[in-house]
């Protein structure tokens, strides 16, 4: 099999990583990749939110599969375009991928299908969020409706921080104008977990459930990032957890999107709280999160060019995926800054030496080269992965390889998997 990745971070390496390692693929591309991607697949310049030149580079390739990373390409309808030349996809249509590009689609197909999740108004003027806010207790959390990179979610302490800041969202300051529309939701409390399932829009295989560290700093302070760590532990989830979330959120999901024919292939993910109301939906995603997919590819036993291109095909087996005993840990080291303003271009020294930890597998987010040199390229710059019979030991590895790498202004939590801070 050729295989097109699209996308450029460490969730398109670790997948990249993974497709290396079965022997149904024969060439692996991706588009546009990055320094490390590169060197275990052919890397195409594109720009992933210009779908011509996604198209040219499939033009090119002939690929037999297209795996989509990001969810820009998706909802400016990539997989739709590629499906209309006959070639086949890993990742939802366009009007598919709704459930993550409008937070006010998926809020109301929510309560359509009677899918567990938080309180909301959808407002598109200061009179709605008015009207709005006498309804919701604080703390609020304020949305934007469209994509906005991490960047739209605010959780304002009061009502009145709550219309200052939808204020900010309605007139394109804050979050562009994926702002215009916006939502108000109750704040829920409770622990995260990122449950992704793959899909042909019928049959479902879940994956190894993970846990994700969104903000900047330790003990989950600081402002939000796209990410900052993951972990995968078997055992994290009961099968009657499972089973709950597969009758409640999972099934009423995909069945929902066939009934109203927007049929669903893909992954799908539904980040939840588990509140002491029950698991509920915070959102969904309609692509492999960044950086859960680091820990969960680590742990995956099964080929994972099968199960794509079966999922792609409309002929995925449920339930066939196989996964390690062993838990895994992904610890983001980001750029000085970041998720704020950062500098490009440091010099990455120690990557060799952490590569040879026991256990240890180093994806590229944001890299580039030049004479034989790694440098930074992006906030989030590596992901420093490792598996380990404990959670504790594969955190123990991933922080020891870390330990030896280096770039001026590097900054990386070092609570991922609920270490106590080192
Ligand atoms: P989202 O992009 O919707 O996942 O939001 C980013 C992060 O904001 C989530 O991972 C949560 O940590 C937090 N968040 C979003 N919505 C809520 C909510 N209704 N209640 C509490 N926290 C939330
Ligand atoms: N890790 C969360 C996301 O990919 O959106």
């Amino acid at each position: 099999m050729r295989i097109l990745v699209i996308g450029g971070g460490g969730r398109e390496h670790a997948l990249v990583w993974k497709l290396r390692q079965s022997r149904q693929v024969s060439e692996i591309f991706c588009a546009p990749g990055n320094a490390g991607i590169a060197q275990a697949a052919e890397c195409l310049p594109a720009d992933a939110g210009d779908i011509d030149s996604l198209l040219a580079v499939a033009h090119r390739v002939q690929p037999e599969l297209t795996v989509i990373g990001p969810e820009l390409p998706l909802t400016l309808g990539l997989s739709d375009e590629l499906r209309r030349r006959g070639m086949p996809v890993f990742g939802p249509s366009q009007a598919a991928a709704r459930l993550e590009g409008s937070k006010s689609f998926a809020k109301r197909f929510m309560l359509r299908h009677n899918i567990p999740t938080g309180h909301f108004a959808a407002c598109e003027s200061m009179a709605e969020v008015q009207g709005a806010l006498q309804a919701l207790h604080a703390p609020v959390v304020v949305k934007a409706d469209g994509l906005a990179a991490g960047k739209g979610v605010v959780i304002a302490a009061g009502k009145e921080e709550a219309a200052h800041v939808a204020g900010s969202m309605l007139s394109g300051a804050l979050a562009g104008e994926a702002g215009r529309k916006i939502l108000l939701e109750e704040f829920l409390q409770g622990e995260e977990l990122s449950f992704l399932v793959m899909t042909d829009g019928e049959r479902i295989a879940a994956l190894a459930p993970a846990r994700d560290h969104k903000r900047a700093g330790d003990g989950d302070t600081g402002p939000n990032t796209g990410g900052m760590g993951a972990y995968s532990e078997p055992g994290a989830m009961d099968p009657e957890m499972r089973h709950w979330l597969m009758h409640h959120i999972v099934r009423p999901t995909i069945a929902g999107m066939r009934a109203e024919d927007e049929p669903y292939n893909g992954v799908l993910f539904c980040g939840l709280m588990m509140t002491a109301r029950g698991p509920m939906v915070l959102e969904f995603n309609c692509r492999f999160g960044d950086p859960e997919t680091q820990a969960i590819l680590l742990r995956l036993e099964s080929d994972l060019a099968e199960a794509l291109a079966d999922t792609a095909a409309g002929r995925l087996s449920a339930g066939d995926l196989q996964w390690s005993g062993e838990a895994s840990c992904c610890v983001v080291l980001a750029s000085g800054g970041y998720p704020g303003k950062y500098e490009s271009g440091k010099i990455v020294s120690g990557l060799d030496r952490a590569a040879e930890v026991p256990g240890v597998v180093i994806f590229h987010a944001g890299t580039s080269r030049r004479d034989g040199n790694f440098y930074t390229a992006g906030g989030r710059v590596l992901n420093v992965c490792a598996r380990g019979a404990t959670l504790q030991a594969a955190a123990a590895r991933a922080y020891r390889a870390a330990a030896m790498i280096h770039f001026e202004g590097m900054h990386y939590r070092r609570d991922i998997g609920n270490q106590k801070p080192a």
